[in-house]
Formats: structure tokens, sequence, C-alpha cells
């Protein structure tokens, strides 16, 4: 495997790959690797001659008062964890290889991005896309590998690959839980063992909306109502029952729909999500 922070140097490298009839697997990621990242790298491997991981935390999707520097760095596990899944590169740049001072465009994506983290988050999704794409075009054409943990992002990076005609096809992969249901976050490394406890109302409140619709009911107004009383959290950002493909709530479930949720725990921020009523295309 090999690992680099160069623009230039990745460019080389997969340029070489592709020259030798490989197609190109791309996961980006932010580091602080677990097994959901590792899915995700597995599954690129298994679909893909050459797999690049990129690891960056990038200050352009955190606001001003968000956990930019206090955000995990694990480095040489990341690199470990990396080799172990079958990456064949690193690409792990410093802010200042992405974003030379001189830099000054930026990204809008409408639409998509404006309910749920959106309202929470000003601007994070701008600095999504803007890494994203700038990812992109560094890989090149590939598959890139997103998980619905943060389905709100895969709609967003859908929208921008569209929009700016990307040559990258968009690949979302399952939600990586914990035995007890707790999605798999970086974030969750600060939980308390009491926080942990209480983030778990989170997907028992959308695992309470996926029984309601298995037992007929298809009002949003009810199913939310019965769910919200199940959060244990310091504040609930949202909790919203909304069409997967324009994100906007729904009254009543007729086929599939996403339920999402983000709840605070303590200085933790936690979201997660689960489709219900039938199976997206
Ligand atoms: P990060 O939070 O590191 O996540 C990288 C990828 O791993 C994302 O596609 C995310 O949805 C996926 N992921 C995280 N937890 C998961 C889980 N429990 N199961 C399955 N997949 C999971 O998302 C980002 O980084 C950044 O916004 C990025 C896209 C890299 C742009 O900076």
């Amino acid at each position: 495997m090999n690992a680099t922070g160069k623009i230039s140097e990745t460019r080389k490298l997969i340029d070489a790959a592709r020259h030798e009839g490989l197609r190109v697997g791309f996961v980006p990621t932010m580091g602080a690797l677990h097994a959901g990242h590792v899915s995700l790298i597995e599954r690129a491997r298994a679909e893909n001659g050459f797999v690049v991981v990129s690891i960056f935390v990038n200050p352009t999707q955190f606001g001003a008062n968000e956990d930019l520097s206090k955000y995990p760095r694990t480095f040489a596990d990341d690199l470990e964890a990396c080799m172990a899944a079958g990456a064949d590169l690193v690409f792990h740049p410093d802010a200042d290889e992405m974003y030379p001072p001189d830099a000054t465009t930026t990204i809008h994506v409408a639409g998509v991005t404006e309910p749920m983290e959106g309202e929470h988050r000003p601007g994070h999704f701008d600095g999504v896309a803007l890494v994203c794409a700038k990812l992109f075009n560094i890989v090149g054409a590939c598959s890139a590998y997103f998980g619905e943990k943060d389905a709100q992002q895969v709609r967003v990076i859908e929208r921008v690959v569209m929009d700016l005609d990307l040559p990258v096809e968009v690949v979302r992969c399952e939600t990586v839980r914990d035995q007890d249901g707790l999605a798999l976050s970086s974030r969750n490394r600060y939980l308390s063992g009491d926080e942990r406890k209480r983030a778990l109302s989170l997907s028992r409140a959308l695992r309470s909306v996926e029984s309601g619709v298995a037992n007929g009911q298809r009002s949003a107004s009810v199913l939310l109502d019965e769910a919200r009383q199940l959060l244990d959290a310091d504040a609930v950002d949202y909790f919203e029952i909304v069409d997967p493909t324009t994100l906007a709530c729904v009254e009543t479930v007729n086929g599939p729909v996403l339920v999402c949720g983000a709840i605070r725990i303590g200085a933790t921020r936690l979201i997660d999500n689960i489709t219900v009523g039938g199976r997206l295309t």
C-alpha cells in the first residue's frame, strides 16, 4: 500500500493503475476509522482493481463553533486499518495542499442541503460538496463509496455529481451498527457510559417508526409523536420523516421514506437514519 499527502503523486499512482486497466474505487473519509469505514473500503476492494482511501479532516465543512480542533485524529491506526481492508493508496493531504491560501472557489448546492443538517449546520454541505468535488477531480473516474449513515450527505453528493457531470458512480453502503443498534461514528468515543446508554434512544426511536409502519400506521405525525417520546437527549435538533429524493417532510408514508434524527448528548452530537416503508431502488 502507498500513502502520500501530495495531489501530484496521487494522480500519478492512480493514472498508472488506470493504465493497467484497473477500475478505481474511492472511499473519502476524515479518518478515525471504525468498522463502518472499513465496510466501505472492503466493498470498494471487492468491486474494483485499485482502491483509494482519502483521510482529510476537511476544515470547510466545520462551523465556527464545531469540533474541528477536537475531531479525533488516529492516523497510525487508520493506515493499519486501510492496509488490512485492502486499500492500495491512502491520500492524506494537509489543509494547505487542499486549500492553498489563494483559493477562492466555493460550491453551493441548493435544495437537498437545506432541511435537517442544513438548518443546524449552515454551510456544512457546501464544504462537503467542495471537498468531494476536489477529491473526485484528483482521483478521476471512479466508483465512490458513501455510507447511508449520512443519508443527506449522500443525496448532496449525488446532486453534485449530476450537476457537475463528474465521472463518478456514487455507491450507497449500509450503516454498520454496534450489536445494541448504535450506529458506529467517530464521535461515539466521546460518550461516557451513561451517555452511550442514552444515545441508544435514537436508534430505538427510529425502530419505533419502523414498527409503527409495519403495524399499518401511515400518518407521519402520529408516528413521530410516539417516536420523539422515546428520545433521551439534552437536545433534539430534528427527528423527521422525509422523502428519500427531495428530503422534504412527508405527511403520509406511502412507499419508502427516510426517518432521520439528530440529537445532542452532553457535548456530543449524533445523527442516524433508517429507511422504512419499502426498499429504495
Ligand atoms: P467520515 O465521517 O469520516 O465518513 C466517511 C464515510 O464513512 C462516509 O461516507 C460515512 O457515511 C461513512 N460512515 C460513517 N459511519 C458509518 C457507519 N456506521 N456505517 C457505514 N458507513 C459509515 O463523511 C465524511 O467523513 C466527510 O463528510 C467526507 C465525505 C469524507 C467529506 O469530508
